[in-house]
């Protein structure tokens, strides 16, 4: 066994995974491949629903009553792209955040990681995934064999914290969604990356324009298409933390996302 396998069978055991799901090929070479189809209708359909709502969006869900447009002129440039998210103010979300969560990582980096929106911690740094859901984040990425900030970048779909009436995290409203989808899908055509893991339903269903409730695990186990990118849906790092017996299934749509990534190199 190299030092890279041993290594991944670390941190393949803190992730619970343990023996069950060892790679017996190279990360390059296709494990355990799911059926592939790609939603280019649903993308589609994903497209039209979103430039629908664009161009206007009324918060109507009790979380804001703020009137709300697209904040993201075309072609902007990463430093404009940066600058237009720390000056946002176009849903209330701006009201209750300490920093914008922009995203991180490689700009050039093939896998591109999409959670929900920043919690506490979060809010408090300016970085995505840095409480207990981001070091859970950071051993799946490593074991892909990857490194935060190495060929990879993490965003989320809203850039602030959305924060629910008793103090704590909720998850972001359709209308804050909506109003901050732009700058996800702004960061996503520059960086052009060669597989996207869409971690968690709000990723899945923002990014491919699906209902709200559309469970993670009817999404799980096939490549989605975004605008031409592959992407694979997992469950998010928080919910594992809640569901270790899940993780397993995660590991899954990992090897997944390799094949992805191997057929695009
Ligand atoms: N959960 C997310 O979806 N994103 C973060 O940045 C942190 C927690």
């Amino acid at each position: 066994m190299t030092y890279q396998d041993s290594r991944r069978k670390i941190l393949l055991e803190q992730l619970g995974v343990g023996p069950v799901w060892t790679l017996r090929q190279s990360p390059t070479m296709p494990v355990a491949p799911g059926p592939i189809e790609e939603d280019i209708a649903a993308h589609d359909a994903a497209g039209a629903a979103i430039d629908a709502v664009l161009p206007r969006v009324t918060a109507d869900d009790g979380h804001s009553s703020v009137s709300m447009s697209v904040p993201v002129p075309a072609g902007l440039d990463w430093p404009a792209l940066e600058q237009a998210v720390a000056a946002c103010t176009a849903c209330g979300l701006c009201h209750g955040r300490t920093n914008t969560v922009f995203g991180v990582g490689d700009r050039k980096a093939r896998w591109f990681f999409v959670g929900e929106g920043p919690g506490r911690q979060e809010d408090l740094q300016g970085d995505p995934f840095v409480g207990p859901a981001g070091r859970l984040l950071d051993n799946m990425i490593r074991a892909l064999g990857l490194q935060r900030g190495e060929n990879t970048y993490i965003a989320n779909v809203v850039k602030c914290r959305p924060l629910a009436a008793d103090g704590g995290d909720r998850p972001p409203a359709a209308a804050e969604v909506a109003t901050c989808l732009p700058f996800l899908q702004r960061q996503i055509e520059l960086v052009q990356p060669d597989v996207i893991v869409a971690l968690g339903k709000s990723a899945a269903v923002s990014l491919l324009g699906l209902q709200a409730d559309t469970p993670v695990a009817s999404l799980r186990g096939r490549m989605h298409t975004y605008r031409g990118l592959p992407l694979v849906v997992t469950y998010h790092p928080a919910y594992l933390l809640r569901q270790p017996a899940d993780k397993a299934k995660a590991w899954r749509d990992l090897c997944l996302a390799m094949t992805a990534h191997a057929a695009a190199a």
